[in-house]
């Protein structure tokens, strides 16, 4: 079993369950992409543009701590929040499993 669940969280609240591969080497930020949500992505998944942020809504204490870079690159946000992540800097892998996210942008 390679798939595991990543909820997202719409404007509206609603949330919506997706299943994600684990075996394709995969960001959260090229899934969410891949599934059509409006994600720029203009640095490429290199923490340098902060338009792939995502505020993890649960989950987040699953998650490999955050690293230097990609704070200093969130810091720069107007809609920061206490659990907002780079999706370009989560690669899809089990402890992703059953989190869920809302899809932030860069807020400006
Ligand atoms: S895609 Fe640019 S910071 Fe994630």
């Amino acid at each position: 079993m390679t798939d595991i669940k990543i909820n997202v969280q719409n404007p509206d609240g609603s949330i919506i369950t997706l299943e994600a591969p684990t075996d394709m080497g995969l960001s959260l930020m090229e899934f969410l992409k891949g599934n059509e949500y409006d994600i720029l992505a203009t640095c490429g998944g290199m923490a340098l543009c902060a338009t792939c942020h995502v505020q993890v809504i649960s989950g987040i204490e699953k998650l490999k701590e955050i690293s230097d870079d990609e704070f200093a690159m969130l810091d720069t946000l107007p809609n920061i929040t206490e659990t907002s992540r780079l999706s370009c800097q989560l690669k899809l892998a089990n402890e992703l499993d059953n989190i869920t996210v809302k899809i932030m942008g860069d807020g400006l």
